[in-house]
């Protein structure tokens, strides 16, 4: 089935039929999803969903545009929730310097920090980057990533950055933008990393795809995900789903048979 690695079901989006919706995942081809925290309040909401579905996991993290007044003990508190056995990642974390509105510097602090920590509760890591491909590979490099191992979530480099971070152990993360007509960057990287690397993502309720972009998103409509990317990689999209889920319970480092 489906295995969503990046969604975000705390989000106010969902406030009105979160319920409905998620009971009925498993219609929609859905077998597991990881929700994915933003910054301290919304990975406290993400361990609740854990605790709530039994198809659903969780990463705890904070996104670089919400940085600024973090502290060390913020990374106590995600340090207590990474030890929950249904917590599966740290993340998302990273930098983005497309809004200038989070300084660079606090930026690549907590970045440092928060792989620093995935490093000391040995979970992979969610990894956010927009607009800073350099910083985050220096940072990457600096702090052994190849030893935490993890996910670019919303890949959206060259196809010669994917196969330094494929080389580096990462998976890349896949979603609605690989349905879009001006994605020519992305279904080259797509072509070129190796199937066993490729993992989908909805980033829900964000990046709908094709023919449901501008929607709100949500992970039963990984499905035209997963056919645009079996077209690129020449399988069923039977082969895809299955492939891609055994992909995401390596990445997030799941036994077989959860
Ligand atoms: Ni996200």
């Amino acid at each position: 089935m489906i295995f969503d690695t990046h969604a975000h079901y705390d989000d106010s989006a969902f406030d009105e039929d979160r319920e409905e919706l998620l009971g009925g995942m498993n219609d929609h081809g859905i077998g597991t999803i990881v929700t994915i925290g933003a910054d301290m309040k919304t990975s406290a909401a993400a361990v609740r969903l854990t605790e709530r579905y039994s198809f659903i996991y969780g990463a705890v993290g904070v996104h670089p545009s919400e940085t600024t007044g973090l502290t060390e003990r913020d990374m106590e508190q995600l340090k207590e929730y990474a030890a929950l056995p249904r917590i599966v990642a740290i993340g998302e974390i990273g930098l983005d310097y497309h809004y200038p509105d989070t300084d660079r510097e606090v930026q690549q602090h907590w970045f440092a920090r928060q792989l620093e920590l995935a490093k000391e509760v040995c979970l992979p890591v969610v990894i956010h980057s927009r607009d800073a491909a350099q910083d985050t590979m220096r940072i990457m490099k600096e702090q052994h990533c190849e030893e935490i191992g993890g996910v670019i979530h919303c890949f959206s480099y060259s196809k010669e950055q994917a196969l330094q971070y494929v080389d580096m152990g990462f998976y890349i993360g896949v979603g609605g933008v690989i349905t879009f007509k001006n994605a020519k960057k992305l279904v080259e990287a797509v072509e070129a990393v190796p199937i066993e690397r490729i993992v989908l993502e909805t980033d829900a309720p964000y990046l709908s795809p094709e023919p449901e972009r501008g929607r709100r998103n949500h992970s039963g409509k990984l499905v035209y995900v997963a056919d645009r990317v079996a077209g690129l990689k020449g399988v069923t999209v039977q082969e895809l789903i299955r492939i891609t889920e055994e992909n995401a319970r390596r990445l997030y480092r799941m036994e077989a048979d959860v």
